[in-house]
């Protein structure tokens, strides 16, 4: 693997997927999930060494840097706007997300520019939302995101934790093409392959943004069912084909996840050695072969999310 000290100054060149649409996004992204606290906002947080993350992570070359408005209570939006600040705003692509409680029209509306006001930028790349509303119509909401872009203040809408029904349901009432699906994706667990979302976002153009690709333990649950990726001897399949490699297991997952098609990724890290690791999972990949074996023999597939299943 690659030492921090040895890449330091590099940028790399981060690949994309393109729809059939035009719209394209890198393999891999940045995400803020527990930058700045969890739900809360956590005032001990160290604020200066996730804003450096942010400003690393673009110097690397990463430029998609997923946030929301619910995390730490809107300050990992705060975060990201000051991460972002120094760069050329033309050259990333920033994604925020509104909470199902807040998708009635005027809420989401209100909330999109206290959004873009706290990332101080006056448009977001990706807008989406972050869960469907059981509540709220779908038509109330996409009147909303239909808005939001033509005022220019979104460029793209896109959905999380939708099943591919309710996506084409909404996809029907919008004036603009929905361009992603950000779904938990990983060797563990598989709700997106088991509830045929794969397929349905080749066939429907659309990317599946894959969260939380490399962490499978529930945090700060001691009696969690799963180890996370980076713990050695955690998963002897996982040893095996990442020797193969030469690889760490970290890149062996991430690899695995965007070798699908139309799969891409994010990762949230706070330390430039570990984004650094994840940044050298994408320059190989594993044969069809390996995919597939992973595919079929990874231990303890899950075929529903822990922590935010498909609705
Ligand atoms: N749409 C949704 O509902 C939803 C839900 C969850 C997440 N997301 C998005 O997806 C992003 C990614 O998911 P995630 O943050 O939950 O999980 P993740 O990226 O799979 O894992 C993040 C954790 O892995 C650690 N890590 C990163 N690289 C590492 C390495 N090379 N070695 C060891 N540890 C490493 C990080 O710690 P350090 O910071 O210490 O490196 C952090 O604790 C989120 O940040 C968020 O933007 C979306």
């Amino acid at each position: 693997m690659l030492q921090h000290k040895e890449l330091r100054m590099t940028q790399y060149n981060i690949p994309t997927k393109k729809l059939r649409m035009g719209f394209e996004l890198p393999v891999l992204g940045l995400g803020t999930w527990m930058m700045g606290g969890d739900i809360n906002r956590d005032p001990n947080n160290n604020d200066a060494a996730d804003i450096k993350a942010i400003e690393t992570a673009i110097d690397f070359g990463i430029t998609h840097i997923d946030t929301a408005e619910i995390y730490a209570a809107g300050f990992a939006e705060k975060i990201t706007g000051q991460g972002i600040k120094k760069f050329d705003r033309k050259t990333l692509t920033i994604a925020s997300k509104i909470p199902p409680q807040n998708q009635r029209h005027d809420d989401l509306l209100r909330n999109l520019d206290a959004s873009l006001e706290r990332l101080e930028t006056d448009y977001l790349d990706i807008y989406y939302l972050h869960q469907p509303s059981l509540e709220i119509p779908l038509e109330e909401t996409a009147k909303a995101l239909n808005k939001a872009v033509k005022d220019g203040k979104v460029k793209h809408v896109a959905v999380s934790n939708f099943n591919p029904e309710r996506l084409d349901r909404l996809q029907a009432l919008l004036d603009t093409k929905i361009v992603a699906n950000q779904l938990h994706y990983n060797l563990v667990f598989r709700e997106p392959a088991h509830k045929g979302v794969l397929e349905h976002c080749i066939e429907k153009d659309y990317l599946l943004v894959a969260w939380r690709p490399i962490r499978f333990e529930k945090r700060g649950n001691p009696n969690a069912p799963h180890k996370n990726v980076w713990e050695q001897g955690a998963y002897p399949l996982l040893d095996e084909i990442s020797a193969k490699y030469k690889k760490s297991n970290v890149q062996t997952a991430i690899n695995w996840v965007i070798g699908q098609p139309n799969v891409v990724t994010l990762v949230k890290s706070s330390k430039p050695a570990n984004l650094l690791e994840c940044i050298s999972a994408i320059d190989w990949k594993l044969s069809d072969e390996d995919i597939e074996r992973l595919k079929r023999e990874f231990p303890g597939q899950e075929s529903v999310s822990d922590t935010v299943p498909m609705a």
